[in-house]
């Protein structure tokens, strides 16, 4: 499927000079997000996972109904001060800015087979904290998919010896 005709690029959004990628007229298009959706399935399943991470919110989106359809669970990577439980966290950079993510130390276990999935590989800063969290607890990163690479933001360098799925890329 041609997703592009899908993605809605806005100029100077969130700051001026960033052109927004914005998939939202992809998620409601119930074809096009279903296509985009099975095709990272379609990955997966390949890869034997035994769960899926994603980071929010936009990887949650990617995440849940891959999951749902793996029929394995689901571990929410999130930002500082959003999981009530033990967490342990990490500080990235972004595109725009700096955070620090977290997910619940107890979310997988040593061993586990991981698909992280987000919408955007950007300047990779999201995924490489993210491998991180997975990694000190002991998981097993098996695959990285994403709707959208942002290739001039060489994202990828950062995946070097990780097996990646990208839908799309500008
Ligand atoms: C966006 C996007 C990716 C990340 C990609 O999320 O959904 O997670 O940036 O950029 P990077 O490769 O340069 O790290 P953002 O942090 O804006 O959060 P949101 O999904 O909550 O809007």
């Amino acid at each position: 499927m041609d997703y592009k005709q899908y993605v809605k690029i806005v100029e100077d959004w969130p700051k001026k000079g960033i052109k927004f990628k914005d998939i939202t007229p992809l998620m409601e298009n119930g074809a096009a997000y279903k296509s985009a959706v099975d095709e990272i399935v379609a990955y997966a399943l390949k890869k034997q996972v035994d769960i899926v991470v994603g980071p929010e919110a936009r990887g949650f989106i990617i995440g849940c109904p891959v999951s749902y359809a793996l029929e394995v669970g689901f571990a929410p990577v999130r930002k500082e001060g959003k999981l009530p439980r033990e967490v342990i966290k990490v500080d990235y950079g972004l595109e725009y800015g700096t955070n620090v993510l977290t997910v619940h130390k107890d979310a997988i276990k040593p061993g586990q087979r991981v698909l992280i999935t987000d919408d955007l590989l950007a300047t990779g800063g999201t995924i490489e904290a993210t491998i991180k969290l997975v990694e000190d607890l002991g998981g097993v990163v098996v695959g990285c998919a994403f709707i959208i690479e942002l290739s001039y933001l060489d994202g990828m360098d950062k995946l070097d010896g990780y097996d990646v799925l990208t839908l799309m890329s500008y």
